[in-house]
């Protein structure tokens, strides 16, 4: 089954085929058909094509307007201003079309999948190990989540990859003090540090956390007031390295605890993360040294003041000098770029994977651009096989700066969940009563409305702007906040409850009101609209698309009354399927940036 050719593609064919016979030698060329405010649609390429035809624009227009068939889709063509054409559309066209999308047997409301799908790898949601989550850690998580459910929807086959980190030199540390004072991490130790043989009672991600944090401090003040304690925490980074089994037992058991707070976070996120995606930086560890065999061998790195360096033009200190991409340093130790690059040959050859995303900070993005240009130098990335960093920018507080808590220091990411939640469940409450909530929805909404607001705030921007952290503004029943169209949904769904026998029913006989078409034409555009976010990896135009589908909403309930007396069945039936075809594309494009609609709010 075909998905639903939309009324911007069949306008396209009737164009170009009009075109065609006006004019040959333009067989194909694009009539750059446009939504407009004149009309339903607008084409403006004319003019461009008569200029190179040496063709008088107004002719050729007119020439095409004769050639166009009339009546079943397009209703009125019409030359205007030098050039353009202005075309209506036919209302049976128009409802003709929505009740295609309604019944698509797919259940995907009639969205085609791209032409050529492919394998992506996204490497998103990558926090730290025995460290505390930030806001940065949730954009990417945010807008990863929101990329991969859309690129899956339209077809891409997806891995995800969650490069935690979890190596480096600070695990020497953290294991060495972990070992000297083993009851610390013990979840069946008593009060009294005794350990004893109960069953471990299950740990929360908070508790888990606040157990590495205190690992963590205490780790750092024997290192960095104890020479002893420094030296034997070195000798455990080579132990690490080396793969010695008691160090990699301890080294596991901070990861894990830290993957019991991950997953605690992520679950507040409403988020499914599968523990199986996250490949951290360790798991590239028996790659690193072909990789940097290889990339010596083909001349793409080489030696400098004993290590490993990849240089190049463009890539200069405040000195004027090269600052090298370090593969390997001169002490021997792998760092980032070793495991980064790593993962490509990996990413490329066994997951085989076409396209690598990186959903990373911008304040990164030297490093990748260091990373990806090597690894198309050895080969492992070119014209096929492409890797981009989908780079975000910096969260900022009401103020305008990098948010920091009063004290200056980083905000912990589940206290600003926690803090959305509470809002967010605040504002349900008010109108609770009248919609009639249990207790119970009251929260469940509060946690849908308050995650959702924070997601939305995320995606609808386009990520690589920075955007201010103002929960007032995103918890806000007006403008363009998820709770407003949250709003939209849960009405749409009273409605569709009290419409009793009334079944949403097409009707392509009636006449529609000005508002039926413009809300009806829109809906019409996700399909199109979801290939290009896709393409363009840009959930914002997502989010833009879903706020002018509520405005569009909001002034069809202005000027168009659904379940009315006065109405005739069949309006209200035409009019059922109009508000139920937008509630279930609201529902599909929320979903796709993770957000859920509840059907009472
Ligand atoms: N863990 C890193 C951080 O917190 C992000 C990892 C990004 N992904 C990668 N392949 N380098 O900044």
């Amino acid at each position: 089954m075909p998905p639903v050719t939309s009324l911007t593609a069949h306008v396209h064919q009737r164009l170009s085929a009009a075109l065609t016979a006006a004019l040959p030698e333009t067989a194909d060329a694009d009539p750059l058909l446009r939504r407009s405010d004149r009309a339903d649609f607008q084409a403006n390429g004319i003019l461009a094509l008569a200029k190179k035809a040496k063709a008088n624009p107004r002719e050729l227009a007119t020439q095409v307007v004769d050639r166009v068939v009339k009546g079943d889709l397009i209703e009125d063509i019409e030359v205007s201003g030098p050039g353009f054409l202005n075309i209506t559309i036919t209302d049976r066209a128009i409802v003709e079309t929505l009740a295609a999308r309604a019944t698509d047997p797919a259940d995907r409301l009639g969205v085609p999948f791209t032409d050529h799908p492919g394998t992506t790898v996204v490497d998103y949601a990558q926090p730290n190990v025995a460290k505390e989550m930030h806001v940065g850690h949730l954009r990417s998580a945010v807008i990863g989540d929101a990329v991969t459910k859309i690129l899956r929807f339209v077809g891409e086959t997806v891995v995800a990859r969650h490069h935690i980190g979890d190596w480096g030199t600070q695990f020497g540390m953290l294991i060495q003090y972990l070992d000297e004072h083993p009851h610390e991490l013990d979840h069946r130790s008593t009060d009294d540090g005794t350990a004893t043989d109960e069953v471990p009672s299950e740990v929360t991600g908070e508790e888990a956390m606040s157990n590495l944090d205190r690992l963590y401090k205490a780790a750092r003040t024997h290192f960095d007031s104890d020479e002893e304690f420094k030296t034997r925490a070195r000798r455990r980074v080579v132990d690490l390295q080396a793969g010695e089994p008691g160090t990699l037992a301890t080294w596991q058991r901070f990861v894990d605890e830290s993957k019991i707070y991950f997953f605690s976070v992520f679950e507040k996120l409403d988020m499914e993360i599968q523990d199986a995606d996250i490949v951290g930086e360790s798991g590239y560890n028996d790659m690193l040294d072909e990789t940097c065999r290889l990339l010596e061998e083909k001349g793409v790195a080489v030696r400098s003041e004993g290590a490993l360096c990849v240089f190049f033009d463009d890539v200069l200190g405040p000195d004027g000098k090269q600052v090298p991409l370090i593969v390997k340093k001169s002490d021997g130790g792998y760092g980032y770029a070793a495991t980064d690059l790593s993962a490509i040959r990996n990413r490329v050859f066994d997951l085989k994977a076409d396209t690598l995303l990186y959903v990373v900070d911008a304040r990164q993005s030297l490093h990748f651009k260091m990373v990806f240009e090597a690894a198309r130098r050895a080969g492992w990335l070119n014209e096929d096989t492409k890797a981009q960093q989908l780079a975000f920018g910096t969260v900022l507080g009401k103020d305008g700066k990098p948010f920091k808590t009063r004290e200056g220091a980083t905000v912990r990411l589940v206290d600003l969940l926690d803090e959305a939640v509470d809002r967010a469940t605040a504002v349900v409450r008010e109108k609770a009563e009248k919609v009639g909530l249990t207790e119970e929805e009251i929260v469940e909404n509060g946690r849908f409305v308050g995650i959702g607001a924070v997601k939305y705030a995320d995606l609808s921007t386009s990520a690589v702007r920075d955007y201010k952290f103002d929960l007032d503004q995103m918890v806000s029943l007006h403008g363009d906040t998820s709770v407003y169209l949250q709003y939209a949904y849960a009405r749409i769904q009273s409605i569709l409850r009290k419409a009793g026998d009334a079944r949403p029913l097409a009707h392509p006989e009636l006449a529609l009101a000005p508002a039926e078409r413009a809300l009806g034409l829109h809906l019409d555009q996700f399909g199109e609209l979801l290939l290009d976010v896709a393409a363009g990896y840009e959930p914002h135009k997502l989010a833009s698309y879903l706020y002018q589908l509520a405005s569009h909403l909001t002034t069809f309930y202005d000027q168009c009354q659904v379940l009315s007396d006065a109405n005739p069945k069949e309006v209200v039936e035409n009019r059922l399927l109009l508000v139920d075809l937008t509630a279930r594309t609201l529902h599909q494009g929320m979903a796709l940036l993770g957000i859920r609609t509840p059907d009472r709010l």
